[in-house]
């Protein structure tokens, strides 16, 4: 994710789109290679957010206050708040399939399906990964003992990559239909794989590196 604080240079190498955005805009870029990139749009005139958003990054809800909370709050506020909401997300969307794929077997049943089985490995991995979280490396966290996220880090790569597969295979979340159940699967999922990328980032740029 691109911060405002960031060195240009370490933009470019974070989203290659960074560099041909700001030539695109007139920026000279071997003049502010080293300096950061919120102070280079601010100079510019530049929208922050609307930069990001015009290099199809995207921005995070609610961050500022997650940077200030420390470690404690942060794994009670993922513990308490982000991991039930997720659960009970992909439960919601679980039961739609089945519905779904049931009510439209003829039209759709082979479509969905290919779907359903992404979901329910992510389903799976969450539940799993949850678990090993709150029962162990969080607790430990806490404890002040030193803990190894590497388990952690793997299986938030895998989840990633299996949200990329339902996002290809929904055509970003677009699955194209006129059926309401198909329409509201295309909007869980869509929040499903955003609020996840969200909780993913704040494990692993925010809390396993305090
Ligand atoms: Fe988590
Ligand atoms: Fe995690």
């Amino acid at each position: 994710m691109l911060k405002k604080n960031m060195i240009v240079e370490e933009a470019v190498r974070e989203n290659p789109k960074v560099m041909s955005r700001l030539v695109e805009l007139g920026v000279e870029y071997d003049f502010i290679a080293l300096e950061e990139l919120g102070a280079v749009l601010e100079s510019e005139n530049i929208d922050f957010d609307e930069f990001l958003e015009s290099i199809g990054e995207v921005q995070f809800e609610d961050m500022d206050r997650i940077y200030k909370m420390n470690a404690e709050e942060i794994v009670n506020y993922i513990v308490n708040e982000i991991h039930p909401y997720e659960l009970d997300l992909v439960e919601q969307i679980d039961e739609l399939f089945r519905k779904a794929i049931k009510k439209y077997y003829r039209e759709r049943g082979e479509q969905l399906f290919v779907i359903y089985e992404v979901l329910l490995l992510i389903k799976a991995e969450l539940v799993s990964h949850f678990a090993s979280e709150e029962e162990y490396e969080f607790k430990d966290l806490l404890a002040g003992k030193d803990v190894d996220f590497e388990n952690l880090l793997a299986e938030h790569e895998k989840t990633i990559g299996l949200f990329d597969r339902i996002k290809y295979l929904t055509r970003d979340y677009k699955m194209n239909a006129e059926e309401e159940e198909v329409l509201e699967l295309n909007k869980l999922m869509e929040t499903l794989d955003v609020d996840t990328r969200r909780h993913i980032f704040i494990e692993n740029e925010i809390l396993f590196k305090m």
